[in-house]
């Protein structure tokens, strides 16, 4: 069995990788951007300095820097009208995933119409939308390199995907002087999803050799780069270091997927409004102690990526590092370890469990098979 490879047309990846977007526009013959983003990012000045950009480029733009947090239906399809009105003809998503996924989502809507609801699920989207450039501002979600959008649906209180190679964005440009600002808290949550999505796409049913080089390396910056980012917000290393490690893995999660950790995250999003990547982070060392016995060599690679001692170790013991080393750190950034400490009380256990059986997909990726039951003994444990 095969698996296809995907990437956005043109990376850039790196400080200053912001200066290219004025050439790719004009690769992309732009005559009116629309650039998106939500008030956060705005008001940190960034949304200031691709403006700057577009000025000296001498392109008409417009703002939508109306983004919501976890967007909503309605939220993505506000900004597709306005995409419509203005006759905008290439979108600038600016921020974290919330922004990215609304720029991605109106982009589609432009050309597809209808409601985004119409799209949501595997392959519905009918054809490509408008070109996209995706510049993060967190690292982070790897929305700029994935194929999905991710919206909530206010009235069911779910959170539901797009998923569509049509996403696929023209241009992603990473520039970890963006995230900067980032404050600690987005800084380690959206680390440790990256992280996550490093790990799972590493041992994935789906990882080929192609996305294990991807999901190995961003697995070692991240590990090396994460506790400095939080708390050393200003290091332009540590931020360089978490940009490509967070671009690296979302090229592996865009192609091999993620699984349990992600699966049984979910319904802690949905249920408990805990956000993506502390849920994956809470998460994580009870699902990689269940893993660990379904691959110890791509563990133990982990673990030596993660600067355990391995060597020395048999090989049961060393995949049991990773499980170590992603306790301390997520510990050491000060996320909640317990179930409990997010609201989670015994008698939810079997709620939590119904939500994250119906990730059929993402549990059929996972490198050990879950039955309900042990699904149910994983959030027992974290409790
Ligand atoms: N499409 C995908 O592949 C994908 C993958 C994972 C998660 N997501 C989605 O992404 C969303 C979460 O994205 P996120 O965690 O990146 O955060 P976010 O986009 O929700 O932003 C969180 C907050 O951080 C602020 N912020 C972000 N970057 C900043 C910076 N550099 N300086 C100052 N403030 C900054 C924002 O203004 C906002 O207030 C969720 O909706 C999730 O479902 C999408
Ligand atoms: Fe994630």
């Amino acid at each position: 069995m095969t698996f296809p490879f995907v990437m956005p047309g043109v990376c850039h990846v790196g400080p200053k990788a912001l200066e290219h977007l004025g050439e790719e526009l004009r690769r992309l013959r732009a005559r009116k951007v629309l650039l998106v983003c939500d008030p956060g990012i705005a008001q940190a000045g960034l949304a200031e300095r691709v403006e700057k950009a577009l000025k000296a480029e001498g392109l008409d733009y417009e703002v939508f820097d109306q983004v919501e947090l976890e967007p909503s239906t309605e939220n993505v399809e506000k900004a597709a009208e306005i995409v419509r009105s203005s006759g905008c003809d290439v979108l600038i998503g600016l921020g974290g995933g919330s922004s990215l996924d609304v720029a991605k989502g109106a982009a589609v809507l432009a050309t597809a119409g209808g409601s985004i609801r119409d799209y949501m699920g595997i392959e519905l989207v009918p054809g490509p939308g408008l070109p996209t450039v995706l510049i993060p501002t967190t690292a982070g979600t790897g929305a700029e390199v994935t194929l999905n959008a991710i919206y909530t649906l206010k009235d069911e209180r779910v959170k539901k995907g797009v998923v569509s190679r049509y996403l696929r964005a023209a241009v992603a440009i990473v520039d970890p002087e963006l995230t900067l600002t980032c404050p600690p808290k987005v800084t380690a949550a959206t680390g440790m999803d990256a992280l996550v999505h490093a790990i799972e796409s590493y041992t994935a049913v789906r990882a080929t050799m192609h996305t294990d080089m991807y999901a190995l390396k961003a697995v070692r910056l991240i590990g090396r780069a994460l506790r400095r980012a939080v708390f050393a917000g200003h290091d332009l290393e540590a931020r360089t270091a978490m940009a490509w490690g967070s671009f690296l893995a979302g090229v592996s999660l865009a192609n091999a997927g993620v699984g349990a950790v992600h699966a049984l995250a979910y319904p802690l999003g949905g249920r408990f409004h805990v956000s993506h990547g502390v849920a994956n982070a809470l998460l994580l060392p009870y699902v990689l102690e269940f893993n660990a016995l379904a691959d110890l060599d791509k563990f133990a690679d982990m673990a030596a990526a993660l600067g355990e001692p391995v060597s020395a170790r048999a090989p049961r013991e060393a995949a049991l590092q990773v499980v170590k080393a992603v306790r301390e750190l997520s510990g050491d950034l000060g996320l909640p370890q317990r179930l409990r400490e997010v609201g989670v009380a015994p008698e939810d256990l079997d709620l939590l469990t119904d939500g994250a059986v119906l990730q059929t997909r993402l549990l059929t990726n996972n490198p050990r098979t879950l039955t309900r039951e042990e699904i149910r003994e994983i959030y027992a444990r974290a409790l």
